[in-house]
């Protein structure tokens, strides 16, 4: 089972010759997620959350705290889904997805031909990413990433280059294939109807990079955008979000 520890994360961005002040993108960021839960971190543009993300995969180090990320008890793997699909234009959608498998055998074509119907492709593996809508791209994308079944799977704004009716179609593929692996995942947005939509738990960053509420979504699979319960949900969270706003103009320092 996997763990994502993280521990008063800091950073704290120098001044640049653009920017002559330092930039506090997280300010002691503290919060746990073990097992197979899908957790949305949710906050408007500039809160910390990519920052947050490439910590979480290290690829970018911590002003200070510290962050763990272990399977079983030894360091996971983890895996990440981008805004931009990052496919090998020259490379089929089946040869984009054997490319990430270490092991090429007839069962791990076998498996990328499954999570591509996860995701509703079979019919254009033959095909390369140029004859492709942004959004098959996107969802080429999805499914290398749960075919490399990693241990956490980190993913920043992956639809929020897509227009929203394909986005709608883009979250209802991912809760599938979710719900068919349950992988632990950390699932950036600035958008909260999609935080409900996809998540068991909102952790929402305000400004400067401080957890301003952690929110348990306790609601059925799959979910639709238009059921009334989770209508209900996103009213509560977007208040919350409102109330948020509310103390950062007033100089609230709550945290
Ligand atoms: N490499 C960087 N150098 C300087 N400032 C940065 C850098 N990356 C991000 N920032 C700043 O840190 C803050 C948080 O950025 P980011 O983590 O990208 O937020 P989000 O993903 O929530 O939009 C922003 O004010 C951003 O301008
Ligand atoms: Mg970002």
């Amino acid at each position: 089972m996997a763990t994502i520890l993280i521990e008063n994360l800091t950073k704290v961005y120098p001044p640049t010759p653009t920017y002559p002040q330092q930039v506090q993108a997280l300010g002691g960021v503290s919060m746990s997620v073990t097992g197979n839960v899908f957790v949305a971190v949710l906050g408007p543009s500039g809160s910390g959350k990519t920052t947050l993300l490439n910590i979480v995969a290290g690829v970018e180090e911590p002003t200070a705290g510290a962050v763990r990320v272990v399977q079983d008890g030894v360091p996971a793997q983890v895996g990440y889904v981008f805004q931009e699909p990052r496919l090998l234009p020259w490379r089929s959608v089946l040869d984009n997805m054997l490319y990430v498998q270490n092991r090429k055998s007839d069962r791990s074509k076998r498996e990328a031909e499954f999570y591509l119907s996860m995701v509703g492709l079979s019919e254009v593996a033959h095909l390369y990413p140029a004859q492709l809508s942004a959004g098959m791209q996107q969802r080429v994308g999805i499914a290398r990433a749960f075919l490399v079944n990693p241990d956490v799977l980190l993913m920043d704004e992956p639809f929020s280059h897509m227009d929203a009716l394909t986005g709608r179609s883009l979250r209802d593929y991912l809760q599938r294939i979710w719900l068919h692996t349950r992988k632990t995942a950390l699932f950036v947005t600035h958008d909260v109807g999609e935080a409900v939509e996809l998540a068991d738990r909102i952790l929402m960053l305000r400004p400067g990079g401080v957890v301003f509420d952690d929110i348990p979504v306790n609601l059925q699979r799959p979910r639709r955008p238009d059921d009334p319960a989770v209508r209900a949900v996103e009213s509560e969270v977007l208040r919350r979000f409102d109330s948020m706003e509310a103390a950062v103009r007033f100089g609230d320092q709550r945290n």
